[in-house]
């Protein structure tokens, strides 16, 4: 495989090469385009994705450095690290076109203009290819993620109010912020869970819609699916609540008793957001219609609204069902009533089999732990730790490290610890919890 990776890479360069001097049209560079493209066929015929990366001053794949390709395409890396690219990736399904499409758009991009390649490829319809740099360390992580958290706050704020005025909405970038969450998910999910279990959620729409699309994201590539599904699944989580907006605030803030018309009002922001989201199926896709009609349906249909076909309701719809109850117990934490995590678990397992599919519901605590990462927990013992990774064997007993009595650092694998040691209860970041917040 490490020989093939390096034809490919040797045969891109050769583009790079011919880019100098002829323009797109050229046959040249047409011939030298299909070149590539067949050496990076054969590799994606046993993969699902390649990606080439630049550390320091070579090329790299997985773990191995291409030394002696690195010596001959210096100038390509230099090239490629001036337009703040650090690494590439194919995934399987890319045609010609995309390809020639990428290799115009990274060769022809002013160094000078801090441009961001991954936005300009998206712009371009580029799905199959991704430009990036290299993971950050731990740190840089958490800065970048809270970033990309908030930047995608705003598209989807803005996406949500241009859609509300019946403006155009921008999917590419809502697509982008997605894809980059999908791209991401195994180094950011932690970072995203530690933000469900321990922020100050402002309660607004806004958090708890993208909560739900990243969750979606989390879940579905948990499951096995493929990146191009999770974007699409996340997508559709976005408005699984967009009718919500048509009604009345006062309704959907009451926290006293709804009147049977008020329920009905509630129910209604199913269909409703279903049918705002029909003109947008051109850009958006079909599903985000699907979920959001289907959302309260429930695993035996009998949530609402009624409908006569005889069918569970899509895998995307159950997907987005779970993340969302989820979510709105998670929020609930720090709201006025504390839903401590095993409540939350009981409370859902109740329903499995009913409002939610029996073998999803359960696979969802198994990558989830019932206390999620970044929880602030009590041990029967009493000593204080943060749960920082599940174990999908004993989805009761994660790894917890211990933060109190200080200043113990200690790792506990609590699977190997039962019966001896078991956590006792959570405690609530914003009360009790709240001073050993620095720990997280
Ligand atoms: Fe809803
Ligand atoms: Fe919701």
């Amino acid at each position: 495989m490490k020989n093939q990776i390096e034809k490919f890479v040797r045969s891109i360069f050769a583009v790079f090469q011919i880019t100098q001097m002829y323009t797109p049209e050229h046959k040249r560079f047409i011939e030298a385009v299909d070149g590539a493209y067949m050496e990076l066929q054969k590799i994606l015929q046993t993969r699902e994705d390649v990606t080439v990366g630049i550390v320091g001053e070579e090329f790299t794949t997985g773990d191995v450095i291409l030394f002696d390709l690195s010596k001959k395409t210096k100038s390509f890396i230099v090239f490629l690290k001036d337009r703040g690219i650090e690494k590439i990736t194919f995934v399987r399904g890319v045609d010609k076109d995309e390809l020639a499409s990428a290799i115009t758009a990274i060769f022809t991009v002013d160094p000078h203009s801090e441009a961001d390649m991954q936005k300009v490829l998206v712009t371009e319809g580029i799905t199959h290819i991704k430009t990036g740099t290299i993971s950050a360390p731990r740190d840089e992580g958490k800065k970048v993620f809270a970033q990309e958290y908030h930047n995608a706050l705003e598209s989807v704020r803005s996406a949500l109010g241009n859609m509300l005025e019946g403006k155009e909405v921008n999917a590419l970038d809502l697509k982008y912020s997605l894809a980059h969450f999908a791209e991401n998910i195994q180094v950011w999910h932690k970072e995203f869970r530690r933000l469900l279990a321990v922020k100050q959620h402002d309660l607004g729409t806004f958090s708890h819609i993208l909560n739900v699309a990243i969750l979606s994201v989390y879940f579905s590539a948990c499951l096995g699916f493929r990146k191009n599904d999770m974007t699409e699944i996340g997508i559709a989580a976005l408005f699984h609540d967009i009718g919500k907006q048509y009604i009345s605030r006062y309704i959907i803030k009451k926290t006293r008793r709804l009147t049977d018309e008020e329920f009905k009002q509630i129910q209604s922001h199913t269909v409703l957001g279903a049918n705002l989201l029909l003109p947008y199926e051109p850009v958006l896709g079909f599903l985000p219609v699907v979920v959001c009609f289907e959302h309260h349906l429930g695993y035996d249909r009998q949530g609402y609204p009624r409908t006569p076909y005889n069918r569970h309701p899509h895998i995307a719809s159950q997907i987005v069902t779970i993340c969302d109850v989820y979510d709105a117990l998670m929020q609930r934490r720090s709201y006025k009533r504390d839903y401590p995590p095993r409540f939350i678990y009981d409370l859902m397992m109740r329903d499995k089999g009913r409002q939610f599919h029996p073998l999803l519901i359960e696979k969802f605590f198994q990558f989830m732990g019932i206390w999620a990462v970044g929880t602030i927990v009590e041990l029967n013992d009493k000593r204080v730790g943060i749960v920082r990774r599940e174990n999908q064997g004993d989805i009761r007993s994660p790894w917890v490290q211990i933060i109190s009595p200080a200043p113990e650092k200690e790792l506990l694998n609590l699977e190997k610890e039962t019966p001896r040691l078991y956590i006792q209860k959570a405690l609530n970041p914003m009360k009790e919890g709240k001073r050993y917040l620095s720990f997280l």
